[in-house]
């Protein structure tokens, strides 16, 4: 897959004229761009269907998170939208996960459209084995927890996981390689981790397998972004 394909831009800002100037900036380098809920929650559907104006793609970070009969609608709802990848919180459950990838299916099927790659976030990249432990008591550590959250999305026959680059050699292992790795926390050497503490260079997360990296900051706050874009495509080439 070509690097256009597997960089997804994270489109974190709170206006519709800041997010399709940022569409309208990278629109030649990369194709997938990521609606999350600071610019849902001012732009709602309007954004998506201006990105989908410009021939690009629209991950959908909703991150779902409810029983199975509201979530299930709500998969319906934003497949009716035609994004290409939306997700949901495998801590929801089986039952939720299933329903709403079945939902979505029959919603695709029946408007003759290609269904959303239905992706499961598994434990936040911003949390650590100290946070699970003292704030969540989860003692496990955060292997162990990506790996049974992971195994419950393949056995409701969602398409991936979101998960940080230190655990996709792990999913991959269990839930086999086709199993997508969505990664987020990617931080070239040139930019501060912020508030995520599992992080990875992009280099390191295509060689461990991710399918996917998802980058805002360190893109959007490059003083040039075009130029950030071209640094990142360059390391994952080099794999
Ligand atoms: O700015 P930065 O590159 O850290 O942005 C990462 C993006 O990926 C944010 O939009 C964040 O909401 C999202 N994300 C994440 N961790 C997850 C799922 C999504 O950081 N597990």
């Amino acid at each position: 897959m070509s690097y256009r394909k597997r960089l997804i831009i994270a489109l974190d800002v709170s206006s519709q004229e800041d997010a399709i100037n940022i569409v309208d900036t990278l629109k030649e380098h990369v194709d997938i761009f990521k609606v999350g809920f600071e610019l849902f929650a001012s732009s709602g559907f309007s954004v998506i269907e201006q990105i989908h104006k410009r021939n690009k793609k629209v991950f959908l970070d909703l991150k779902f998170h409810d029983i199975p009969n509201t979530v299930s609608r709500a998969a319906a709802s934003v497949t009716r939208l035609g994004v290409y990848m939306f997700n949901l919180h495998t801590s929801g459950g089986l039952e939720m996960m299933t329903k709403a990838r079945e939902s979505a299916y029959e919603t695709a099927q029946r408007l003759n459209i290609m269904p959303p790659k239905i992706i499961g976030v598994t434990v936040l990249t911003s949390l650590s084995n100290q946070i699970l432990k003292d704030e969540l008591s989860i003692t496990h550590g955060v292997k162990t927890h990506v790996k049974t959250l992971s195994g419950l999305a393949k056995k409701a026959g969602l398409d991936g996981v979101v998960a940080s680059a230190q655990e996709i050699s792990l999913i991959k292992k269990s839930c086999g390689s086709d199993f997508l790795v969505v990664t987020p926390g990617i931080r070239p050497s040139w930019s501060p981790p912020d508030d995520q503490k599992r992080t990875a260079t992009p280099k390191d997360a295509i060689k461990e397998g991710a399918d996917y990296i998802v980058m805002g900051r360190g893109i959007l706050r490059h003083d040039d972004p075009i130029k950030a874009v071209e640094l990142v495509s360059i390391e994952m080439l080099s794999v």
